[in-house]
């Protein structure tokens, strides 16, 4: 059976993610979305939070699961028997970091193999980073995310905002 996992962050997941995780279910028979509990980044939404998202925004995709890991990707694929980590591609920037990546992961684990798929050009200038940065100036991010992400995002601000202004941290304006 042909298994595949698509490891990151997701914080938020984008159109941009959907894109690859929508073209990697035409691909393999079954794909396990692994959300990464402890990366570098200090993520806006836990990681329970992540997986539930990413589990509303796929759940009309009947070959996709979504879990969390932590530890190694490649020891995330395995558990998962899975022999190929998807990961998008968008622009020639992404490509040093992603090669150095799939290189270590290759040496880790010479049995698991990195896949990458080109992000459709539509979503190619895409980060949760500006996601995150556009919802927190209170702007649309209906282009960039499904509605439910969308107003995850907003409550999430909110929340935020509130527990920094019962905090003194935030003007009563904001
Ligand atoms: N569309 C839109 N945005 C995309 C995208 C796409 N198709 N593909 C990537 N991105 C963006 C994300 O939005 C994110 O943006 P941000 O940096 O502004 O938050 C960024 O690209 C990368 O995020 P993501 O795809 O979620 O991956 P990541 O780089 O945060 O995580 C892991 C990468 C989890 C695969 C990697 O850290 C990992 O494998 N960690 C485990 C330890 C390990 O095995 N390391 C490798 C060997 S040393």
């Amino acid at each position: 059976m042909s298994r595949a996992v698509y490891p990151g962050t997701f914080d938020p997941v984008t159109y941009g993610h959907i894109d690859i995780i929508v073209r990697a279910a035409q691909q393999f028979e079954h794909v396990t979305m692994g959300v990464l509990r402890n990366s570098a980044k200090t993520p806006l939404f836990s990681t329970e939070e992540r997986v539930k998202i990413l589990e509303e925004v796929t759940k009309d995709i009947p070959n996709v699961s979504v879990t969390s890991f932590d530890g190694l990707s490649v020891d995330f694929a395995r558990l998962s028997h899975a022999r190929v980590i998807i990961r998008g591609l968008r622009a020639v920037t992404d490509f040093e970091y992603e090669l150095q990546m799939a290189q270590t992961n290759r040496v880790l684990a010479p049995d698991v193999d990195t896949m990458f798929l080109t992000t459709s050009l539509s979503y190619a200038y895409l980060s949760s980073t500006t996601v995150r940065e556009v919802a927190f100036l209170h702007e649309d991010v209906s282009k960039f995310v499904p509605p439910y992400v969308a107003e995850r995002l907003q409550e999430k601000i909110e929340d935020l905002e509130r527990k920094r202004r019962e905090s003194g941290l935030l003007s009563d304006n904001k």
